[in-house]
């Protein structure tokens, strides 16, 4: 299995975002995750587009796009062609869920569905062969420095299970509170995509990025 890390610039500066994510980059991180936040799927909002379209000129970085915004399917087609090399959506945003995937991947890009902490598996029954990447929400979305859901250890164990035992190819991403010290805990869980926010960006970078890196491979 592969084992991805893909720090969220949602933690970067602002000021120098395109430093930081030349930081990221050299790091030895695979993936950047960008989160993009409407005010209304979640009480916070983050950037869209042009902040995705600026970063694609400076990169080659594979762009996992997490957009927390309320029907998603109006925007796929802009998001693609503003960059992103992976599209997650929430399934409590999407009312024809099945229809956004199929969406995201007529581009050729990768799809991914995202769940709340609260929201069960069960939502993901029938399309869970359709899709890339199942993103399990560890914090409830809208902030970074959150704290890790310890119940959240249970979701992610019942997911693996669940992909392993049908035999199918999907990544088991986790958002919010990952740290250097608990990413083997979640490794150990079943997830294979780490995104880590302030873990990253909140000091050094390159330090921040290796000692993730370091524990995820334990
Ligand atoms: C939260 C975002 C996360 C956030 C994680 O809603 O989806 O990607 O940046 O931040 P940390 O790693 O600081 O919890
Ligand atoms: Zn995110």
């Amino acid at each position: 299995m592969e084992y991805i890390l893909s720090p969220s610039i949602l933690s970067a500066d602002f000021n120098k975002l395109g430093e930081d994510v030349k930081h990221v980059e050299q790091s030895g991180a695979q993936w950047l995750h960008i989160d993009v936040m409407d005010g209304s799927f979640v009480p916070n909002i983050s950037f869209g587009f042009p902040v995705i379209k600026a970063l694609r000129k400076i990169t080659g970085m594979f762009f996992d796009v997490h957009l927390m915004i309320v029907d998603p399917g109006k925007y796929i087609d802009e998001f693609v062609a503003a960059g992103a090399d992976m599209i997650t959506v929430h399934a409590e945003a999407c009312t024809h869920l099945d229809r956004v995937i199929q969406q995201i991947k007529s581009h050729g890009v990768k799809a991914g569905v995202a769940l709340n902490p609260g929201t069960p598996l069960s939502q993901l029954d029938y399309v869970l062969e359709e899709v890339d990447m199942v993103l399990i929400m560890t914090v409830n979305p809208g902030y970074g420095g959150q704290s890790y859901i310890p119940y959240c250890d249970r979701k992610i164990k019942e997911l693996r299970e669940l992909i392993d035992a049908k035999g199918l190819n999907v990544d088991i991403q986790v958002d919010g509170g990952i740290k250097a010290d608990n990413v083997a805990h979640v490794k150990e869980c079943g997830a294979n995509v780490f995104v880590a926010g302030s873990a990253v960006f909140d000091g050094n970078i390159e330090d921040n990025a290796a000692a993730l890196l370091k524990n995820m491979s334990e």
